[in-house]
């Protein structure tokens, strides 16, 4: 049987302390642990303790928006993956494009994090995507492509890796990617890690990019498409909850 289809609300520098506990109080009454999605909320590092009480026993999961490479040491600021599999995170966003635009981060750093994180335990959602001009050059496909052979470690499996594709061009503003240049990369996402990675079978490869109620079906709907990352949306419980309820409905 196919593996549930993944559902993630990625939260970035938004919400405090009451905003946060509102939202997953709603998620909560809308239902969510009757779902068929996995559903993993991923707020920022200072909610993460508070929200892991908060979903405990409803089936949602937890994740953390980054990590350190290194597991402890003297690098101000930074929080490591043991530090997150401390407070109750399943899950954490490696290589999400704000990080490498803003923050500057190559493939080989998203990479020692990937073995970091998995070294702990935690489950990496590694960000891959191309830029506008990218994909109007035609270099859509050897961009992702290029990501996934620098970024992934060999060990790994369906049961400790999930994948994104995230168009940056598509994330925040609105614009979503074609339905059949979508199916194209996921399907060559697919197929680039059966030629890296001996185990690669089922790992899910999610859409990131303005997912929305109105278009999650559809999206959700194309047979290499194994769920969403969603920004926006996810602070919001009613669009939230639809997009979970899309995914609960696609054909298994
Ligand atoms: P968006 O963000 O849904 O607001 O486009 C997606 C993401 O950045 O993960």
């Amino acid at each position: 049987m196919a593996s549930p289809p993944v559902i993630a609300g990625n939260w970035k520098m938004n919400l405090l302390l009451e905003s946060s506990t509102n939202l997953i109080s709603e998620l909560k009454k809308g239902g969510i642990s009757n779902s068929r999605a996995r559903v993993i909320v991923i707020p920022p590092a200072t909610l993460l303790s508070s929200i892991a009480v908060q979903i405990k026993n409803t089936g949602i999961l937890l994740g953390a928006q980054n990590c350190h490479e290194e597991l402890t040491g003297a690098f101000t600021g930074e929080i490591s993956a043991e530090m997150l599999a401390s407070v109750g995170c399943n899950y954490v966003i490696l290589g999400h494009s704000e990080r490498r635009t803003f923050f500057g981060e190559t493939n080989a750093q998203i990479k020692a994090k990937m073995s970091s994180a998995i070294q702990c335990g935690l489950t990496p959602i590694v960000c891959v995507g191309e830029s506008l001009g990218e994909r109007k050059a035609g270099g859509a496909l050897a961009k992702v492509r290029t990501q996934l052979e620098e970024c992934l470690v060999d060990e790994v499996n369906k049961n400790n890796c999930i994948i994104a594709y995230e168009p940056i061009w598509a994330i925040g503003t609105g614009q979503t990617a074609e339905l059949d240049d979508i199916e194209e990369i996921h399907c060559h996402i697919r197929n680039a890690l059966k030629a890296k990675i001996s185990n690669s079978n089922g790992i899910p490869i999610l859409y990131g990019g303005s997912v929305k109620p109105e278009n999650a079906s559809k999206i959700l709907a194309l047979p290499d498409v194994g769920g969403a990352l969603v920004g926006g949306a996810s602070l919001n419980s009613k669009d939230f909850l639809a997009i979970i309820d899309a995914a609960s409905r696609k054909s298994r």
